[in-house]
């Protein structure tokens, strides 16, 4: 192992059994914590070519199971590199099942500001996320999707490499998030895969011309298995959609799925997503079909369908409620929002939403808004929400901000 990290150490590109040898040394406790941290270091520096980075990412693979489909059955999965307020999965994986398409997605819990979509769909009462492989394959089979949690079977390698880079500050490299983004995605069974690379202050990606290196690297190493995949590079500087928590999340999933959500910006998210999965689907006319299967109400019972078949119901769902208790931040002043510190109101909404499902923030204006002095900027729901811890998250400015796209770039 000393010889291969002095190797990356020196910006050498490590054949793929040296990566075999070293995730498969890692997890049987040959190589340990300080070599795997000096490796990650040094991948993180030097940067692994989309060679060794699909190395590692199989190595990953084959540390634990795989979910396989029956071979007729074409399946496509979508991932997000983590945002706030993204309730993208929730809508998008029922909408593109109910234009044809096959879903199955393998989702994870919140990561520090970010949030997850299995502890947002946790808080429909009777849900369930842990699903078995059998029962997966043959929900996605039998009602064309289904969203479960990760589980510890498939890729070991990624949550003890997940951990180790966490504690030695090697999260941003972008071969390491590729390998460990398509290793889950090769080990969930689907066969192409949509990647939403997030970009702007909330994401792991802060900058254009990085977050547009990982979207190209995930769509080569996932090529690279013989997997079709498309990425885009989406915004995160501000939250996408309107509330942030976990069961408020998904009132506003239901609302926008129901037709009733007012927000522009994360139904155009939702629908430029669910198009790209459509696409490696192979289903015709991929805008006009995701529009009118999300306006006709076919998206939302495609939803009710999946949450019933994991033990939930329509009247659960539709009786879920945000809090009475709401606390109101205002501007203090005239002038455009020229921020929204979209990590702060992640962390508040995290905290307030551990003691009741539905609590969370409410962001009531977008980047580029005007305001008056008394304008309602959010609104918290819950026990714990307060508005002095709102109001410093949003900066108003003389000006009117330039406007930032929704989408960057794809691939
Ligand atoms: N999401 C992942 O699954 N892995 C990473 O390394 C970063 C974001």
């Amino acid at each position: 192992m000393r010889r291969a990290i002095e190797e990356k150490r020196d910006g050498r590109v490590l054949l793929p059994e040296r990566w075999e040898a070293i995730v498969a040394g890692y997890l049987a406790g040959k190589v340990d914590d300080a070599q795997m941290a000096a490796m990650l270091m040094a991948a993180l520096w030097r940067g692994l070519s989309t060679q060794e980075t699909a190395s590692l990412t199989k190595a990953m693979v084959e540390s634990g199971e795989r979910i396989r489909f029956p071979d007729d059955t074409f399946v496509v999965d979508k991932h997000s590199s983590g945002g706030v307020s993204d309730i993208v999965s929730l809508v998008a994986v029922p909408l593109a099942a109910a234009c044809g398409a096959r879903v199955a997605k393998l989702s994870g819990r919140a990561l520090g500001h970010t949030g997850g979509t299995i502890d947002k769909l946790e808080t429909i009462p009777g849900l369930r996320t842990t699903l078995s492989v059998d029962a997966f394959v043959a929900q996605v089979q039998r009602i064309g999707c289904a969203i479960a949690a990760q589980t510890e079977r498939l890729v070991p390698a990624d949550k003890r490499l997940y951990a180790l880079r966490d504690r030695t500050g090697t999260v941003p490299s972008v071969g390491l998030i590729a390998a460990s983004i398509v290793s889950k995605k090769l080990a969930g069974g689907a066969h192409a895969y949509v990647f939403d690379v997030k970009c702007g202050s909330a994401a792991f990606m802060q900058n254009l011309p990085d977050a547009e290196a990982l979207a190209r690297e995930l769509v080569a190493v996932a090529r690279s298995f013989d997997r079709p995949a498309r990425a885009l590079v989406t915004e995160m500087s501000e939250p996408l959609g309107r509330s942030i928590g976990t069961g408020i999340e998904v009132i506003e999933a239901r609302e926008l799925l129901r037709g009733r959500s007012g927000d522009g910006r994360v139904r155009e998210a939702v629908l430029r997503i669910t198009a790209e999965m459509l696409v490696l689907a192979r289903i015709a006319a991929p805008e006009k079909a995701a529009a009118g299967a999300l306006d006709s109400g076919a998206a939302y019972e495609k939803f009710v369908e999946m949450i019933e078949a994991q033990g939930a119901s329509r009247a659960a769902l539709e009786g879920m409620r945000v809090p009475e208790r709401i606390e109101e931040a205002y501007a203090t002043r005239a002038g455009y929002v020229s921020g929204v510190d979209a990590v702060e109101l992640g962390n508040l909404s995290r905290a307030w939403s551990a003691r009741e499902a539905t609590a969370g923030i409410r962001v009531e204006v977008r980047i580029g808004d005007r305001v008056e002095r008394g304008t309602v900027l959010a609104r918290g729901f819950g026990s714990a929400a307060a508005a002095t811890a709102l109001e410093p998250a949003f900066e108003i400015a003389d000006a009117p901000p330039q406007a930032r796209p929704l989408v960057y770039a794809t691939f």
